[in-house]
Parts: structure tokens; sequence; C-alpha cells
């Protein structure tokens, strides 16, 4: 599997924007095709990257479990007929490719299409060199096991005292689940001066986070979010922009030790 980079954090703290722009640095970076994950039913990770998804997993998933209920199986087996509908919800762009993994089958369902569906993408994840999952709010993916453990677990924050003390939680309740990870990185999202410089420091000693990102408040990534612009045509000059490149060749090269 690719160097495997799994985005978590509150509802709306900007889980799908950072991941977009990592996706496009690491793109910037040589580091293409990159696979894109989007792990949150409701999110636009597409939209965020200037493509559209048609089919999700989930529905890929429904699809293969109706023809095989209705027989319509011959000689292919039920893994087979999965790994072949998979292929159809992967859109290819020129640089990366990206999947939807669309509904979960409820919590807590551990059943044999979600296991050879996480075994198919952890195959088809062995082409790309990256891999960035967005995920929804929470660590129900991660717990899912799609994936079993990533290389780097990147908690987004609120620039608040309380958006640092979920980040915490969630760091507890990581723990708790058993979710692997090899690096740990705190971003600090829409900050504004360096009111909460300090405090995100404190957290980070923490929770032994690897990585302490922060990353400023920006009219023009606030824009693009309004008018559902793709990310990817954000100049290379914007703020935001620069200081995630700077986290991601931070990432290659630590990766590259
Ligand atoms: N650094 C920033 N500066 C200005 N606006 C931002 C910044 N980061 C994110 N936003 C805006 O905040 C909004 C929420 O961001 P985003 O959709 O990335 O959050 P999310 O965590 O993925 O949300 P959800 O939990 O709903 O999936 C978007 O409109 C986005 O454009
Ligand atoms: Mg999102």
């Amino acid at each position: 599997m690719g160097y495997t980079i799994a985005v978590t954090g509150k509802g709306g703290c900007g889980k799908t924007t950072i991941s977009g722009l990592m996706i496009s640095s690491l793109i910037r970076n040589g580091m293409a095709p990159v696979l894109a994950v989007d792990a949150d039913p409701n999110s636009c990770l597409d939209s965020v990257m200037g493509v559209t998804v048609h089919k999700s997993v989930g529905t890929v998933r429904e699809e293969a479990r109706k023809i095989a209920a209705a027989n319509e199986v011959t000689g292919v087996s039920k893994r087979e007929l999965l790994e072949l509908k998979i292929s159809e919800s992967l859109v290819e762009a020129e640089d990366f490719d990206l999947v939807a993994m669309g509904r979960s089958e409820g919590p807590g369902c551990y059943c044999y299409a979600n296991n050879v569906l996480g075994a198919v993408i952890r195959e088809i994840s062995d082409n790309y060199p990256y891999v960035v999952i967005d995920n929804e709010a929470g660590l129900e993916n991660l717990s899912r096991r799609i994936v079993k453990s990533v290389d780097l677990l990147v908690l987004v924050a609120e620039p608040s005292m309380n958006g640092l003390r979920t980040v915490a939680r969630l760091y507890d309740l990581a723990l708790e689940m058993g979710i692997e990870y090899r690096a740990l990185a705190v971003v600090v999202n829409r900050v504004r001066g360096d009111g909460v410089s300090a405090m995100a420091d404190e957290v980070a000693q923490k929770i032994k986070a690897d990585y302490t990102v922060m990353i400023p408040v920006d009219d023009e990534i606030a824009g693009y979010g309004e008018k559902g612009m793709s990310l990817r045509n954000l100049p290379v000059e914007n703020i935001v922009v620069r200081e995630v490149d700077r986290f991601m060749r931070t990432v290659m090269q630590r990766g590259e030790e």
C-alpha cells in the first residue's frame, strides 16, 4: 500500500479542504498518481478535486449483492464480481484517481462485502505512491477497518480551546479503538493571529504529535468553498496552498529518511 494519509476531525473544521490541498500538493511535488478516497458519505471531495463520482463503492456493493442474490452470477465468484464492480466506481483523472465509499452498512458491520472491499482497496492502492483518505467526522471509517493502519493520521482542529480539546478527545478515542498510525499531525485550520499557537503546541505535545501545522483563514479559500469551485484552480501563491505545500514537503522528506 502507498503512504497512507487519513484526515479526520470535527464536522466542518476543514477536513475536505485540507485533504484536497494535500492531494494537489503531492501531485505538484511529483507524486502522481495520488489515490483520493472520499470516505465521508456526505462529502464532496470529488467537486473539490474538480471531478464527478457517478457510483460510490456503497452503490456498487448493493448492485453486486442484488446480482448475486438473483443468481445471475455464473462462473464468477462473489469476490470477482465485487472486484469487477469496484473498478466502475473509480474516477480516473490525469494525475489522481478518486473513489468514494458512500454509505456504510451501519455501525459495527464487519460483513463479507466490506472485508472484500477493504482488501480490494488495499490492492488498488499498491499502484499509488500516496493515498489520501478524507474521513467523516469522528473515527468510524478507520474503526471499520477499511484501512487497517495509516502512515499519517491528520487531526484537523478548529482554532479555539474547544477545537483543540476535541482533537485531544479524538486522540484518546483513536487509542481506545486501537487505530494504528506511524505519525500524527495536528492541523489547526482557519487560524487568525497567533492566539492559539501556545495551546496548539501544548495539545500537540500531550498527544505526542509529530507535526503541528497552523493554516491561516483565507478569503480566497472561503470564496472557492462558497461557490463550490475546485481547489485545483487555486494559485500556488495562495497562503494556504503554500502552508499545505510546506507540510507535505516535510512529510515526504521524513518518509524518505
Ligand atoms: N483555511 C480556510 N480559510 C477559509 N475558509 C476555509 C478554510 N478551510 C476551510 N474553509 C471553508 O470552510 C468550510 C468547511 O470546510 P470543509 O468542507 O473542508 O470542512 P469539513 O471538515 O470537510 O466539513 P464536513 O465535516 O461537513 O465534511 C468550506 O466552505 C471551506 O471553504
Ligand atoms: Mg468534508
